[in-house]
């Protein structure tokens, strides 16, 4: 009985949490949802593709995991996702900031307009900010709590994205340190994630290509050789950093990589070692 409950413990990681998760319906919010919901936890998915929302809640089982429409640069749908979310389960452990765009790559700065990139920052940032403003005001009083955002490798290096994007994932960063410090008094935690290129929708628009034109562009310039990134490393960093595993965890940016931001690409390496 006691092999039993350790079995449990180890394989349902997030057994008894609630979960709520913007950009939940597609890509790597989607995988998060479904993996987190593997591993015990109540989740909430809030995104503004109802449709697809719905088809993965009926995918993850209705009684374990709720779709609500919300457009996370309006302020109302995202203290109305909160509050459902503890209304409907009783309270909110996990906040995955992960819903994010990117805008068509315009290399040259003048081509770049005011309103795409207002766009981008709208979505990327301030939407960040207020999913980690109205969960503050119902973690802090639980004196609990993970947030978790889905920031990008062009948190850590210039060129790899749009200027917009990369701006507004640099912010992220930003964001997640000035915040860990305030709530750290609370037990709340704060970090994000920083993955390299990987095949969603997302990617797809962005690279003008499909799954395999995006996987083989990502292995091209890869460092780590013999595995290829994709939605589910994302969601397993995303299960570490909301679990009790990660309890002293705070203020990190993780970059799920392979090594990629640590690397000068001016730097001539040989071809083989073996
Ligand atoms: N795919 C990549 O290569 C990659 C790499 C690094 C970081 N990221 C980041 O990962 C996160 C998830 O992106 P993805 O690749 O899974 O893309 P995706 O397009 O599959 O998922 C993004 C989700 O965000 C939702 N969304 C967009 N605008 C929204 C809004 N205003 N309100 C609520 N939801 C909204 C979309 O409907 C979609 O379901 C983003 O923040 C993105 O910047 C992606």
């Amino acid at each position: 009985m006691a092999n039993a409950s350790l079995v449990s413990a180890i394989t349902r990681r997030l057994e008894g949490k609630v979960a709520m998760i913007t950009g939940g319906a597609s890509g790597i919010g989607e995988c998060t949802a479904k993996l987190f919901s593997k591993h015990g936890a109540k989740v909430v998915i809030a995104d503004i593709q109802d449709e697809i929302g719905h088809s993965v809640i009926n995918s993850i089982g209705p009684t374990n995991s709720t779709y609500i429409h919300c457009d996370v640069t309006n302020e109302n749908h995202v203290k109305n996702a909160v509050d459902k979310t503890v209304s409907t389960y009783g309270k909110l452990d996990i906040m995955f900031t992960n819903a994010g765009i990117c805008d068509p790559p315009r290399p040259r700065l003048i081509d770049n307009e005011k309103n795409d990139f207002e766009h981008v920052l709208s979505i990327n940032v301030t939407g960040v900010f207020l999913g980690m403003k109205h969960a503050a005001r119902v973690m802090v009083p639980a004196r609990s709590g993970s947030m978790i955002s889905t920031a990008s490798i062009a948190s850590g290096i210039g060129g790899s994205s749009t200027h917009a994007y990369t701006a507004s994932k640099h912010a992220v960063v930003g964001l997640v340190k000035n915040l860990a410090v305030e709530l750290g008094q609370f037990g709340i935690s704060v970090n994000c994630l920083s993955p390299h290129l990987l095949a969603t929708p997302l990617a797809a628009k962005v690279c003008g290509t499909d799954d395999e034109g995006i996987e083989q562009l990502l292995n091209s310039m890869a460092i780590l050789k013999g595995t290829t990134l994709k939605a589910h490393d994302i969601a397993n960093a995303a299960l570490f950093l909301a679990s009790d595993e990660a309890g002293y965890v705070s203020g990190q940016n993780l970059f799920i990589d392979g090594g990629f931001g640590i690397v000068n690409s001016a730097l001539k390496y040989p071809e083989s070692l073996a």
